[in-house]
């Protein structure tokens, strides 16, 4: 299983899915470029990546409390979503994202 990790300069990456980590986690794990300053508690934002549209469906919408945790983000796109309240789990095997700012830095 895996996932296709963009990042803005148009650089793609293969990251290994493992079951039940999170996106976050998982890109982190990789070596790719995620600040997740809070660490995965929804409080900060700077995890933010941009699902591919295609994907929108199986990765599903946010919750509450990470609506109000995006609000501090920039750039809030309609697919934007904070990838440590995503679960790997196998029907996201292929998940396409792009990194954000607030993930880089
Ligand atoms: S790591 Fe802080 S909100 Fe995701």
């Amino acid at each position: 299983m895996r996932l296709i990790v963009k990042q803005l300069d148009g650089t793609e990456t293969e990251v290994t899915g493992r079951l039940n980590w999170t996106v976050m986690e998982l890109i982190r794990d990789a070596g790719l470029p995620m600040r997740a300053e809070c660490g995965g508690s929804c409080a900060c934002a700077t995890c933010h990546v941009y699902i591919d549209q295609d994907w929108m469906e199986k990765v599903g919408g946010r919750n509450d409390e990470e609506s109000y945790t995006l609000d501090g983000a920039f750039n809030v796109q309609d697919n934007s979503r904070l990838s440590c309240q995503i679960t790997f789990k196998p029907e996201l095997d292929g998940l396409s994202m792009t990194l954000t700012k607030d993930a880089t830095g």
